[in-house]
């Protein structure tokens, strides 16, 4: 049977992830938006351009001004990118707020609809909006996962393969913790062919690498001025929901719901997890060095700080 992708919010993000996976023929795709227009616009958009691409995916799009979820229903994913994104100056956090009720909202229509769907949360401040998705949806743990390790890994690797000059098929790396700018990439666990980074790079290189990584988001946020990165979003989107759909058991990283793994307790935080058919079907935990678990520590407690703060 056909799988069904529902992306909410259909801005840079969520019409690109859509695009990405209709382009693939993943799945079929409801992009919904509550503008009225816009939504069906870009869905009849993508649908015509399928006989180009060989692709039989079905897109539609569908305005929700009246709140109607309707034809999302029996979704086999429901990707959560409606919201407020960032401005140049503001952080992530600053976002928590806003984007609460939004994705509250969503998640407790999706849910109904779709009872047996895995949710990926893309929204910001994202590792609490993954928690707000969790607790409004009722779903398990394994069904709600948020997406921003593979996006901060791939710059990571972006930048790695820019600095040594290989292939960034060679590159592998490794972020953890929360998806803001006290993010925890791991250059011990960051490799080239198999060579950790340590043993190739000088530490200011690789301190460079680190820090540019953390800020990655605001360095797209501060070029484009009207917006937030949207192109390697959407490609961890597809990455995501191509491990998912195809049962491919990926060690990505993730927000997944922790329950004591790294020291940490009912929180949504990034981490290594095993992503199939089921969703979150393991976390990987790793040994941490003192430094690095301090790190970590230092990211869940600015997650606690926000999801104390909302109470959930
Ligand atoms: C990013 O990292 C805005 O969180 C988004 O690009």
């Amino acid at each position: 049977m056909r799988k069904k992708v529902t992306v909410v919010g259909g801005g840079f993000v969520g019409a690109t992830a859509a695009q990405r996976i209709a382009d693939a023929g993943l799945a079929d795709v409801v992009l919904t938006d509550i503008l009225e227009g816009v939504p069906a616009g870009k869905g009849l958009d993508m649908l015509e351009a399928m006989p180009i691409l060989h692709s039989d995916s079905h897109v539609t799009g569908i305005s929700t001004a009246t709140g109607d979820y309707g034809p999302t229903a029996g979704s086999d994913i429901v990707v959560i990118t409606a919201g407020f994104a960032r401005k140049p100056g503001m952080s992530r956090d600053d976002l928590v707020k806003a984007n609460f009720g939004v994705v509250k909202e969503v998640a407790e229509k999706v849910a109904k609809l779709s009872p047996e769907a895995i949710l990926i949360v893309v929204t910001n401040p994202l590792d609490v909006m993954a928690q707000t998705a969790f607790r409004a949806s009722g779903f398990s743990k394994h069904r709600v996962v948020g997406m921003a390790g593979v996006l901060d890994s791939a710059r990571m690797r972006a930048f790695i393969a820019m600095e040594t000059g290989v292939s960034v098929e060679n590159i592998h790396a490794f972020v953890l913790g929360g998806h803001g700018d006290d993010m925890v990439p791991l250059p011990r666990y960051s490799t080239v062919a198999g060579i950790p980074l340590p043993d190739l790079l000088p530490r200011e290189t690789i301190e460079a690498i680190v820090a540019r990584t953390r800020k990655g988001g605001g360095e797209i946020v501060n070029l484009l001025k009207t917006g937030s990165a949207y192109y390697a979003p959407s490609a961890a989107v597809y990455e995501m929901t191509d491990a998912i759909l195809r049962d491919r058991k990926k060690i990505l990283p993730c927000a997944a719901f922790l329950e004591g793994e790294y020291g940490i307790k009912n929180l949504y935080m990034g981490v290594p997890v095993l992503l199939g058919a089921a969703g979150v079907e393991k976390i990987i935990e790793v040994k941490l060095g003192a430094e690095e678990k301090a790190a970590l520590d230092k990211s869940a407690a600015s997650v606690r700080e926000m999801v104390d703060l909302l109470g959930i």
